[in-house]
Parts: structure tokens; sequence; C-alpha cells
């Protein structure tokens, strides 16, 4: 017996020796202290054992016992230990390896232009107001005193969406909502996305973005639409920028007018940019027709309006020098991220 009780020791540390593992030592104890082990089986067997055998057996197989739990827990935190550190060691970081960027996003050319616009008009008091981008043909037309047969209301030029509803062409829309929701005297702008039939090329898209104003108050005259334009075009294009008026036609301003801008490029000697004129033009403007302030049922004897429209992408391809419309809109990280 006990023979067999040091063979039963001298396999279990031989076991315990070359396992690396925790389900190698776990089963080492199974097969040696488990319920079924052998270890166990003697311990259990001790009731037929003879006195005298008992007294030499029991403490032998109990000094077994527990000299194999002994071994087999040290054995359990060598194992758990030596994995730690091999997960440690395969997690380790090398601090020294350069670091991967993160891609920063930029604002897009055409956000940046309207940005700025905003902001010239947010300092001289106007509120941003918004429409939405479908809206009806009365919104986009009717209430801007269009006459029925204008050639902007065409299938070929306007996308209609039912009868009576399409998508706004201009922002001016904004107008006629403005005028029914606000009580004067009100200032606003309103930037926002507009819709065309056209063909995509170098300069036309049908979708684009506008920036409207509208300023209703007593005695608004055509010097203060001169005066606010010229100071929006100096802080947008610098403080040398001269403007001028020229007499132009839109069915809800009267008298109507385009802006022209001294080139900033070549500063009005003429240059490719202003065509060799010296002036670009950037916007339409006008003193708002009084049928477009009766919509909203505004006494047109006691308050009067200016009002002014312009395209978004004409003014940023004029500053950042853009020759092709549709550059805005293909995502190119490669175009939009030269203008951070
Ligand atoms: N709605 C005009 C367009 O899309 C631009 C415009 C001109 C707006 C004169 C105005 C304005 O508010 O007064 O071409």
């Amino acid at each position: 017996m006990q023979d067999r009780i040091n063979q039963i020791m001298a396999e279990a540390k031989e076991r315990l020796a070359k396992a690396k593992e925790m389900k190698e030592v776990e089963d080492i104890r199974i097969s040696t202290l488990g319920k079924k082990g052998q270890l166990t089986a003697i311990l259990r067997g001790m009731g037929a054992l003879s006195k005298e055998e008992k007294k030499q057996i029991g403490p032998a197989a109990n000094k077994a016992k527990g000299e194999i739990e002994k071994l087999i827990n040290a054995k359990f935190d060598e194992v758990k230990e030596a994995a730690k550190k091999a997960r440690f060691e395969a997690e380790r970081i090398d601090v020294t390896e350069p670091g991967r960027a993160n891609l920063m996003g930029v604002r897009h050319p055409l956000t940046l232009v309207a940005e700025e616009i905003k902001t010239i008009f947010k300092n001289l008091g106007y509120e941003i107001a918004e429409g939405p981008l479908v809206d009806t043909v009365f919104n986009a037309f009717d209430g801007l005193n269009s006459p029925q047969n204008h050639p902007s209301r065409d299938m070929t030029d306007t996308f209609y969406i039912s009868d009576g509803i399409c998508l706004r062409p201009h922002t001016s829309t904004v107008q006629v909502r403005t005028v029914q929701e606000r009580k004067p005297p009100f200032r606003i702008i309103s930037p926002g996305r507009c819709f065309r039939c056209d063909t995509p090329d170098a300069t036309h898209s049908p979708m684009f973005h506008q920036i409207e104003g509208l300023i209703v108050d007593e005695d608004i005259s055509m010097s203060d639409l001169k005066g606010t334009l010229d100071y929006m075009a100096k802080q947008l294009f610098g403080p040398e920028t001269k403007t001028k008026f020229r007499p132009h036609h839109f069915p809800f301003t009267e008298p109507s007018a385009e802006m022209d801008v001294s080139c900033f490029k070549c500063g009005g000697k003429g240059c490719p940019v202003c065509k060799g004129s010296g002036w670009i033009e950037i916007l339409g403007c006008g003193e708002t027709h009084p049928k477009v302030l009766e919509v909203g049922g505004i006494d047109t004897e006691k308050y009067t309006a200016f009002a002014f429209g312009m395209g978004v992408e004409r003014i940023a391809m004029l500053k950042y020098g853009v020759d092709d419309i549709r550059l805005f809109y293909e995502n190119d990280m490669r175009f939009i991220d030269q203008f951070k």
C-alpha cells in the first residue's frame, strides 16, 4: 500500500512538472484528489484495513494528500502567472511607434462663404429665417408679383412636384413667408438650397445655394439698400472694394438693380476674372414691390422695404478662383481640404 502511495505521488509530481496549462493541472488534481481520484480511493478504502495497517497507511496517505495539494496549488499559481505574463507581452504597446493621425473634417467652401455672409448681416441685426425646399407656386411666383407668363414658371425652368407645388427656384420664397409671419419692422436673411432645371456645366447646377435678404421698416429707401450692400461687399472682398448699381428688372422689386463689385483680383484694371471689365456682378436687389408687402397685409403707406438675393456658389467661385461649379458637389477631399 505504501508503495502504491509512493507511486501515485511520483506520477503526480512528474505530470505536474510537465504541465503548462490550467487544464492539465486540473486534470492531475481530479485524477489524484477528485471524487474518483487515486488517493481518494485509498483514503476511502481505509475501513477495510486492519488496525495495524490503518495506523501506518492513514498518516502516510494523509501526508501524501497534503503534499499533493500543496504542489497542485503552487502549480496553479505558477501557470496563472505565466499566462498573465504572456498576455502582457502580447498586449505590449510600443510607445515609440509613430501615431496614426485622425482625419479632421473641414468645412465646405460653400458653408464658409455662407457663414461669412450670415455673420456680416447678423452683425447688422438681421435674423436668420428659413423656408422649406418644397414650397407652393404661390410663394415661389404669385406672391412675388411674378406675371403668369413669366418664363421662369415654365416646366423647363422649375421642377414641379404636383399642381401648385414645386422645388423652390430661389430663396425669395422666404420673403413671401416672412411678410405673412412677421410684423414690421424686421430684417431677415435666408440662406438655403434652390433648384432649377439646368443641365450641369461649368457654371450651372440643378441644385445650388442662395442667400436672400429682406428688411421692412419705416423710411427704408434705395440709399439704405446701397449703403448696406456696399458695406457687405467691403466686408466680404476687402475695404478697397467699390460697388456699382445697374438698373435691372425683377417682378418683386421696383426699382430693381444688379450690384457689381470692383474686381478683387485686378482692382478694376481688367483681368480674366472680371473678363476685362474691372467689374463683377454679384447680386440682384431692389426696393420691394408694394404688392409683395401687401401679401402680408403690411401697410405700404407706413412701411417700405428692400430685398436682395445672391448665389453662394458664384461668390465662392469668385472668391476662391474655382472655375467649375461641379467641383463643389463632388465631395473630393483633395478639393475641399484646400479651404481650411
Ligand atoms: N430671386 C432672384 C433670382 O433668383 C434674386 C433676387 C433678385 C432676389 C432681387 C431678391 C431681389 O431678393 O431683390 O435670380
